[in-house]
């Protein structure tokens, strides 16, 4: 089955107008493949400019979201407001969030169906620290963290999985090739026992964590990668090449 590959840049907190503008132009006049959907997450306060400045044809991202509509909870949004800027996307679950936020798997599962519910597609991240991996228990923490989400789709056309293992995180490690595919590969055989054949077949996993221009054609080229959350990389303009890695 054929996936439509997807390419998402995390820009976290970085950037001001001025720079975030130049690179909105940079994409804008880009040469990029029709085969690929492009979604950039930006910070907060940027979603209206980055939606009002990037074209059509590339979507853009909030980068986190609360469990409800509205309400008295200080320094969060809403999926509701997010829309109300022209957003289409979120990322829910990424390991800043978890790790630096502490948040937990039930949150980012009442958040993740909360985002779902409202209409957003969800980005939904995963991916073990170092001492998970040494430890020989990847798949039990990617399980478990794919089960809370899972728990909390109803439509999975909605949703993309980006496995990011922590330890290749702004760390210049990128996973290789063989351990990006081995981790897609498992994720994609828990999603059929778990979930559908269909929607195994059918759900696009990313890649992220140090991601590259000179990285991306061959993770690209796994057959369970169908795509990238980039962090640093998507900041500068060799993001396009990333894009089109599959081209
Ligand atoms: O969301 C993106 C990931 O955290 C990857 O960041 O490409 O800077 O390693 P990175």
């Amino acid at each position: 089955m054929s996936r439509k590959f997807f390419v998402g840049g995390n820009w976290k907190m970085n950037g001001d107008k001025k720079s975030l503008g130049e690179l909105i132009n940079t994409l804008n006049s880009a040469k990029i493949s029709g085969d690929v959907d492009v979604v950039c997450g930006a910070p907060t306060i940027y979603l209206d400019f980055a939606r009002s400045k990037l074209d059509a044809k590339i979507g853009v991202a909030a980068q986190n979201c609360y469990k409800v509509a509205k309400g008295a909870f200080t320094g969060e949004i809403s999926p509701a407001m997010i829309k109300d800027c022209g957003v289409e996307w979120v990322i829910l679950g990424h390991s800043e969030r978890r790790h630096v936020f502490g948040e937990s798997d039930e949150l980012i599962g009442q958040k993740v169906a909360h985002a779902l519910e409202s209409g957003l597609g969800v980005i939904a991240c995963i991916g073990e620290k170092l001492d998970e991996r040494e430890a020989g228990i990847t798949e039990k923490v990617v399980f478990a963290q794919t089960k809370a989400i899972a728990d909390n789709v109803k439509d999975w056309s909605k949703v993309v999985l980006a496995y990011e293992p922590v330890w290749a995180i702004g760390t210049g490690k990128t996973a290789s090739p063989q351990q990006a595919q081995e981790v897609h590969d498992k994720l994609r055989q828990w999603m059929k026992t778990n979930v559908s054949e269909a929607v195994a077949n059918s759900v696009r996993i990313i890649y992220g964590g140090s991601v590259t221009g000179g990285t991306c054609k061959e993770l690209g080229s796994q057959k369970d990668v169908d795509g990238f959350l980039v962090g640093g990389a998507s900041l500068k303009p060799e993001f396009v090449d990333i894009i089109n890695a599959r081209a």
